[in-house]
């Protein structure tokens, strides 16, 4: 294998954790915290591939939005007030604590680094300022760009054409099995971050390597 130069990162759920919104009301929420937020995510994506599919694309600020609002209906409502810090915290997610240890070392080997995610160019800005990684990331890329989300090819195909690269460059790594094989099909080289110690899926579409942590990656 060909030790690719460029090293681009899933932003939710790779880098950022997405329950950590829903986790700092939790109080406030009650019981069906859990429940809400993994409602939350889940349709969030499901918006993703059914609007990439229709040909009717909404930005994913839009669609978290409108996911939270389903969630919300299906777990009694939210608290009153909760909503718009809801929607907040999303725009400014935890990092995993082993994200800047790991970019700084992978920066040291001089590499390039990126985020290749759904999210809108505003909310990865953000996110990417409030984890303090804005040094460690070369670039940002958002599929607002192409308007349609990821697993299409297009989506990827940005990476290629911010860096003049060809797929064996580029070592994807995410902690969404969909995206690794989307990632796989498109022909990166791929890590599953398999955060959740999930069972494998996508058979046909193997990831090149799974780690537990993004620690893996450097050591
Ligand atoms: C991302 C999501 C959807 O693209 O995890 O960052």
């Amino acid at each position: 294998m060909t030790d690719p130069q460029i090293y681009v990162f899933d932003a939710y759920g790779t880098l950022f954790d997405v329950h950590s919104a829903v986790a700092r009301h939790r109080e406030a929420i009650g019981a069906q915290a859990d429940r809400l937020s993994e409602l939350w995510r889940t349709k969030q994506l499901e918006y993703t591939w059914t609007r990439s599919l229709m040909g009717a694309y909404h930005d994913f600020r839009a669609l978290t939005a409108e996911a939270l609002d389903h969630a919300a209906a299906r777990c009694g409502g939210l608290p009153a007030g909760l909503r718009l810090p809801l929607l907040e915290a999303y725009e400014s997610l935890d990092a995993f604590p082993d994200v800047t240890p790991t970019l700084q070392a992978l920066k040291a080997q001089g590499r390039k680094i990126a985020i290749l995610s759904n999210g809108t160019p505003g909310m990865l800005a953000s996110a990417v300022r409030s984890a303090g990684l804005t040094d460690l990331i070369d670039d940002c890329l958002s599929v607002d760009e192409v308007v349609i989300f990821k697993t299409a090819p297009e989506a990827y195909r940005l990476v290629l054409e911010r860096f003049g690269a060809l797929p064996g460059d580029v070592s994807f790594q995410s902690s969404n099995r969909w995206d690794v094989a989307g990632a796989a099909r498109f022909g990166f080289h791929t890590v599953w971050i398999n955060r959740g110690d999930l069972p494998d899926e996508y058979q046909d579409l193997p990831p090149g390597r799974t780690l537990t942590t993004l620690a893996g990656l450097i050591s």
